[in-house]
């Protein structure tokens, strides 16, 4: 069965109606349809879009110098494997990933260097990396007006439509201040999700990696549309109706709503910058030093890496790593440009 089919179905059986944040669960990781959990392509060139671990190694040669005092990475949804093949070099590296396909494909790559595991493990001592992981948790979109807050969901046909808003999803909108009308989106299971990985650490750090902003950005008052979007063939869009199950689809990351969830489940905010930032306060120089001293030619490639990575225009200021531990001293990444007094 296509995704699609799979969607109406369940939107028939429902009476007619199902939330975004299900139809985004549906599109993208039910197993067999899903685009995370089928066969798509989905990373690098010939796929859908490039993460930062996709362009080379400097991504993660450069976060290895902030892992350094780690002797144990848990990372969670580990895509192709690619920051994993950097960063799992001897000592202990687990992977908790959602989709069959991309399991099978990082088994590959990485054979026994890598040991998956099915949960969070309870107790867990160690570095926890989530990078794009979050962007890809199902979430609510909600239509503040002047009748009320309404929930914005899926109807026969894949069509938007309203209804008014209850429960946990009402009173997170009602906390949040926007002109009206007003539409965006609100990561529910993005903020269990942090609470759960935060409650299974016992100490050490959680490294969140994606692309947002905090709650005051987020909720702006002219990003009145959302910030829902779609990654096909490296053309972004913004209708998740387009190609269900071949396609991404994604929400930015509300990272003010992540560090309350973090701090109420007795983490620390350790720090929080743009992705830039905390590159540079790892060392992100020094490591393009080696390169250049390991081979000249090498350098052209790896420097352009570079331009993607920290350039405002690219990925610099838009992705954030936001990090938060138990029992944990003072991190590098953080000792310039901290903007945790943002969140
Ligand atoms: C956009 S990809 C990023 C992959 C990789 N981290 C990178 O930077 O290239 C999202 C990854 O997260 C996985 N994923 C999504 N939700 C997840 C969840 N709740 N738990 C574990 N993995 C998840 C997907 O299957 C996929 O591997």
């Amino acid at each position: 069965m296509q995704a699609r089919q799979r969607i109406e179905a369940e939107i028939a059986a429902s009476g007619g109606w199902i939330s975004f944040a299900r139809y985004m669960q549906l599109a993208l990781h039910e197993p067999g349809v899903g685009y995370y959990a089928s066969g798509a392509r989905k990373f690098g060139a010939g796929g859908d879009f490039v993460t930062a671990p996709e362009f080379g190694s400097l991504f993660g040669r450069t976060l290895a110098r902030e892992l350094r005092p780690f002797d144990r990475i848990l990372e969670i949804g580990a895509g192709s494997g690619a920051l994993a093949d950097v960063l799992a070099d001897g000592r202990e590296y687990l992977i908790l990933e959602t989709s069959a396909d991309l399991i099978r494909r990082q088994k590959e790559k990485l054979g026994n260097r890598v040991q998956h595991v099915q949960h969070l493990p309870a107790g867990f001592h160690g570095a926890v990396i989530a990078n794009e992981v979050v962007d890809a948790i199902p979430a609510h979109v909600v239509h503040w007006t002047d009748g009320g807050i309404l929930e914005r969901g899926v109807a026969t046909g894949l069509q938007w439509a309203d209804r008014p808003a209850t429960g946990e999803l009402l009173d997170a909108a009602r906390a949040i201040e926007v002109p009206l009308p007003y539409l965006s989106e609100i990561g529910l299971q993005a903020r269990a999700w942090m609470r759960t990985v935060v409650e299974a650490l016992a100490q050490g750090a959680v490294f969140v990696i994606d692309y947002g902003f905090p709650r005051h950005e987020y909720y702006h008052p002219q990003r009145a549309t959302g910030t829902l979007m779609c990654h096909y063939r490296h053309q972004a869009h913004a209708d998740p109706f387009a190609r269900p199950g071949e396609e991404d689809v994604t929400t930015h990351v509300d990272f003010s709503a992540l560090a309350e969830a973090a701090h109420a489940a007795g983490g620390e905010i350790l720090g929080y910058a743009t992705q830039a930032q905390f590159l540079v306060n790892c060392g992100i120089t020094d490591v393009l030093g080696e390169a250049n001293a390991e081979n000249a030619l090498h350098y052209a490639p790896i420097a352009s890496e570079a331009q993607k990575l920290l350039s405002p225009a690219e990925m610099g200021e838009l992705f954030k790593v936001l990090a938060v531990g138990k029992g944990m001293d003072r991190l590098t990444g953080f000792t310039r440009g901290d903007r945790r007094a943002s969140l």
